[in-house]
């Protein structure tokens, strides 16, 4: 592991955990000669396999969608690891605890709303996403719902697949968007981290998830930024208490 980092990245100076951790991978600043850059190491297999779709989507995107760059992937046996570079910020969680209720938090929810704006506003590229992204959701979290991994069971996917919404424009989506990862980089939303989900979608998915836990007046301040769209509270429990069960 050592040799691979040293060979992408140079000189190892200095290897530590964060103090933010998530709860699928083990995420540690590497600072090297050459800079300072993070490393995601996940061992279960699901986890494994997102690390991978991280790695995929994070290598496509690179120049288009504001994401760390890409320094590399590599498996062994037991672990999977990512190599990308540390962005000098912090996500809008953390940032979101350490302001009070005043003006301060509502500029940083709206500059996450246009942050998404623009996202979603984008060009969506092509080659990736290819077929209808729900219906690939269901296929691909079925066998983990069947094996009781996700919190939502087979009745809820039987209910989903029936109670489809009207479809929209698909775009380009994160596929996890909610504040834990996005960072803040002087007091502004300007970097999206743990991608595995990025592909083209369904936008409302992501925009219940951005929502999903603001107050009234937040909502409001997330729709000063983001104003292509607004989820009815239809979509809204369709999305963020529904699809979301299946990760
Ligand atoms: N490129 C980066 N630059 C700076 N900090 C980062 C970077 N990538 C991750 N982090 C930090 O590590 C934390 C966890 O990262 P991430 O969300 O990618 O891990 P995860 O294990 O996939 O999380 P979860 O499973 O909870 O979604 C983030 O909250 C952030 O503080
Ligand atoms: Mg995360």
């Amino acid at each position: 592991m050592i040799e691979k980092i040293e060979r992408l990245a140079g000189p190892i100076r200095q290897h530590k955990l964060l103090e933010e951790q998530g709860c699928t991978s083990e995420v540690s600043q590497v600072e090297t000669e050459e800079g300072t850059f993070i490393l995601k190491k996940a061992s279960q297999p699901r986890y494994r396999d997102w690390l991978r779709k991280e790695a995929q989507a994070l290598q496509r995107v690179q120049g288009t969608v504001a994401v760390p760059g890409f320094l590399g992937f590599w498996e062994s046996d037991r672990d999977s690891y990512l190599l990308m570079e540390y962005i000098e910020g912090v996500s809008l969680t953390s940032a979101l605890k350490r302001v009070d209720d005043g003006e301060e938090r509502l500029a940083l929810i709206r500059s996450f709303g246009d942050f998404l704006q623009r996202f979603h506003e984008g060009e969506p590229l092509e080659g990736i996403g290819e077929g209808d992204w729900l219906e690939r959701v269901w296929e691909e979290a079925e066998p983990y719902v069947r094996a009781g991994e996700t919190d939502g069971d087979i009745e809820l996917l039987e209910q989903l697949k029936a109670e489809r919404p009207a479809s929209v424009k698909p775009t380009m989506i994160h596929g996890d968007c909610n504040p834990d990862n996005v960072l803040v980089v002087d007091g502004e939303v300007r970097c999206f981290i743990d991608v595995s989900g990025m592909t083209v979608g369904d936008p409302r998915y992501d925009e219940s998830l951005a929502i999903g836990k603001f107050t009234g007046k937040e909502k409001d301040a997330f729709y000063d930024g983001y104003k292509r769209y607004r989820v009815s509270d239809e979509e809204f429990k369709y999305f963020y208490h529904g699809m979301y069960e299946l990760f």
